[in-house]
């Protein structure tokens, strides 16, 4: 099939990579004339594993064309996907919908034939409706329908999930509209992911639910996790002890600095405002963020408590700064108020991060960069451990050790354990865990 998708950020480069691998074809068009540049040369603006192999073999292949121009695309196109940025409205926390409707504008102008409009950006309910009554507004003679098919990807395993979905949900009011999104997703048959018709409101609300669910798990066992603190339990056990439950499951229940990312905080938040707007309260929805902004500065009091309450003139060193591991994304990065937060109680910060220095330097200032954890911890009064990448889960603690002031790790993501640390001659703080081992009365 013949697909064009507007928008080539995270969703739209990914979709459109995986959609041109199971054989259709494929082009990925986007305003920003130096992305579509770069990927014409099979340069990639983002970190994501395995992706430049990905989109290098399809544009050799032929079925992947990068292009500043919508219009040739979309006519040729059977099924033309939304897949721009919804960021949180400045002020007020509404999903900017502006660019999805400007894309609705310039789709509009060159639709030919029956064609699908598929919403993949995450969009409040009733968007769907909007952009057809602006595409209907401008082309009452176009023969369209128009779709949402909401995107779950991760990202850093944003292909695996692409390729793998649990699920896809098409949110669709017509049946040929259907039929065409069961053959631009039949490759994946063999893998019988469920595919979930629904009404097209009722899709467009899946995706910011399952995303307020998932914050909520965060919240709940950080919340927990400072039970734990102070009732001298551990909450990796109760977590595992919770998760084992299938009513519960074990995902989405790692105790640490807060969420943040491009999508759970500014989903969280545009939900809120959804319910608003339909008169009703999501207060459950209200908690888990209002937690999750008090939990992320608190991380910085964490770090002061290790070295006797004062962080005035310490040096403090940052291993990984990106939201999650295994992308250079630094929207909402819970590194984020943790820097400003040390800053503020005094701390001289140094950082490291393998993917994420660039995007980082867009966000954090007067921070001193480093090309390894050792050289970053050369002095540190503490070090601590903001996003869990594979590489920090084997320090040479002996190494560590040596080069620091003091020997004091702060560890937000329970990469290690106290007895180890304690062997190594480290005071060591984790998240949710007694200090010392417990003793049984
Ligand atoms: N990032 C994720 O992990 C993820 C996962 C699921 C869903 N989503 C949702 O998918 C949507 C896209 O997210 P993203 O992270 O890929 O965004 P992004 O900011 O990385 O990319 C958006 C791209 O759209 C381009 N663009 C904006 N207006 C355009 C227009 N009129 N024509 C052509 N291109 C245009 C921008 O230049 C940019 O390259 C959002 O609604 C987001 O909530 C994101």
């Amino acid at each position: 099939m013949r697909v064009a998708i507007i928008g080539t950020g995270y969703v739209g480069l990914v979709s459109g990579a995986c959609f041109a691998d199971f054989g259709h074809e494929v082009t990925c068009v986007d305003t920003d004339a130096a992305k579509i540049a770069t990927l014409s040369k099979g340069v990639m603006p983002i970190h994501e594993p395995g992706l430049p192999e990905l989109v290098g073999a399809n544009l050799r292949a032929g079925r992947l064309v990068f292009s500043m121009d919508l219009a040739g695309p979309v006519r040729n196109a059977e099924a033309v996907f939304i897949a721009v940025g919804t960021p949180s409205r400045r002020g007020d926390g509404h999903a900017d919908l502006s660019y999805v409707y400007a894309a609705a504008r310039d789709i509009a102008a060159e639709l030919t034939g029956f064609t699908v409009i598929v919403t993949k950006s995450t969009v409040p309910v009733g968007t769907g409706d909007e952009v057809e009554q602006i595409i209907r507004r401008s082309r009452p003679d176009a023969e369209f329908a128009v779709v949402s098919n909401p995107e779950f990807l991760r990202q850093g395993a944003a292909i695996r999930d692409f390729k793998h979905p649990d699920r896809i949900v098409v949110g669709s009011n017509d049946p040929r509209a259907s039929e065409v999104m069961a053959e631009l997703y039949r490759p994946l048959y063999l893998n019988a992911p469920p595919i979930l018709y629904t009404g097209r409101r009722t899709a467009e609300l899946i995706k910011y639910a399952a995303n307020a669910f998932l914050a909520t798990k965060i919240s709940f066992i950080n919340e927990i996790a400072e039970l734990c603190e102070k009732a001298g339990a551990d909450v990796q056990e109760v977590a595992r002890g919770i998760g084992l439950d299938n009513r519960i499951g074990s995902k989405f229940l790692h105790a640490g600095p807060g969420f943040g990312g491009s999508c759970l905080p500014k989903d969280a938040r545009a939900l809120i405002k959804i319910a608003h707007d339909h008169g009703t309260a999501l207060r459950v929805v209200e908690t888990v963020l209002a937690v999750n902004d008090v939990r992320q500065r608190a991380m910085a009091r964490k770090v002061a408590a290790a070295l006797g309450g004062h962080l005035r003139d310490k040096n403090v060193a940052l291993l990984g700064l990106t939201f999650k591991p295994n992308t250079d994304d630094m929207r909402e990065a819970p590194s984020i108020p943790l820097v400003t937060a040390l800053q503020d109680m005094g701390a001289r910060v140094r950082a490291y991060d393998p993917v994420g220095i660039e995007q980082a330097k867009q966000v954090l200032t007067n921070v001193a960069y480093f090309s390894d954890p050792y050289a970053c911890a050369e002095g540190a009064d503490a070090l601590v451990i903001v996003t869990e990448w594979e590489e920090f889960r084997a320090l040479d603690l002996a190494r560590l050790r040596s080069v620091m002031a003091r020997p004091v790790m702060v560890d937000l993501r329970n990469i290690y354990r106290p007895d180890e640390m304690a062997r190594h001659g480290f005071v060591y703080d984790g998240i949710g865990r007694p200090g010392m081992p417990e003793t049984s009365s």
